[in-house]
């Protein structure tokens, strides 16, 4: 099982620790990244939820939506709850729900087993999942992380800002690309469209001879 980028995301009921929910009416217009983690009351999902709680205003900022899921109870969850905000010092609400998966069949669903980690049970837990869909409803980039490698979350800002951007304009973001920085115009557009789209761009000179590396400053 799985889901390919572009397919578009399942529109799954879930028990959250925010309510219920039909995933495509909680989306609304928004952008959404839907993340997993193997387990509640686990060090280092600890951190990466934390972690979390402190961008909010960053994924706001970008109308992005969050939501959690681990195999864990609904109870579970808002019990950790109170654990992560007290080692993230914070207070207030949990500004984001947290998808009760018991039966694992979202786990299963979107291929988010981990084979090698286990609950008590022997049953397999979730990996480290994440997966950023569209307003339209649709898989845009999507990463699994095994249990031992905790996720940078600010590396997830950079990608919603390259994909925003390359959503609308015809160009991509290079190696270690951050807003702002210069962009690629993309293969697709010819050399006069190039020239009227991104007047300030620069082909640079390669052995092959070919005008393939272009690049131009963010539009
Ligand atoms: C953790 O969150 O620390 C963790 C969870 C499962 C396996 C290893 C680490």
């Amino acid at each position: 099982m799985g889901i390919n980028l572009g397919d578009e995301f399942p529109n799954f009921k879930a028990e959250t620790s925010q309510g219920d929910i039909q995933f495509h009416d909680w989306i609304g217009d928004s952008w959404t990244i839907l993340f997993s983690h193997p387990a509640d009351y686990t060090p280092v999902c600890t951190t990466e939820l934390g972690a979390v709680i402190k961008l909010v205003p960053e994924f706001q900022k970008r109308n992005v939506k969050l939501i959690a899921l681990s195999c864990d109870s609904v109870e579970d969850h808002l019990g950790w709850s109170k654990d992560i905000q007290s080692y993230q010092k914070c207070g207030g609400d949990f500004p984001y729900p947290i998808i009760a998966d018991k039966e694992r069949k979202l786990a299963v669903q979107l291929g988010m087993l981990d084979p090698v980690e286990k609950d008590k049970a022997g049953l397999p837990l979730t990996c480290r999942a994440y997966f950023i869909i569209g307003p339209d409803r649709k898989l845009k980039l999507s990463a699994l992380y095994p249990a031992t490698t905790g996720r940078n979350f600010d590396e997830i800002l950079r990608v919603i800002d390259s994909l925003q951007l390359t959503a609308t304009k015809k160009v991509a973001t290079p190696a270690n690309w951050k807003q702002g920085g210069e962009c690629m115009v993309v293969p697709s557009v010819t050399p006069e469209e190039a020239a009227k789209l991104f007047p300030k761009h620069r082909v640079q000179d390669v052995p092959s001879g070919k005008s393939y590396l272009r690049f131009t400053p963010q539009p």
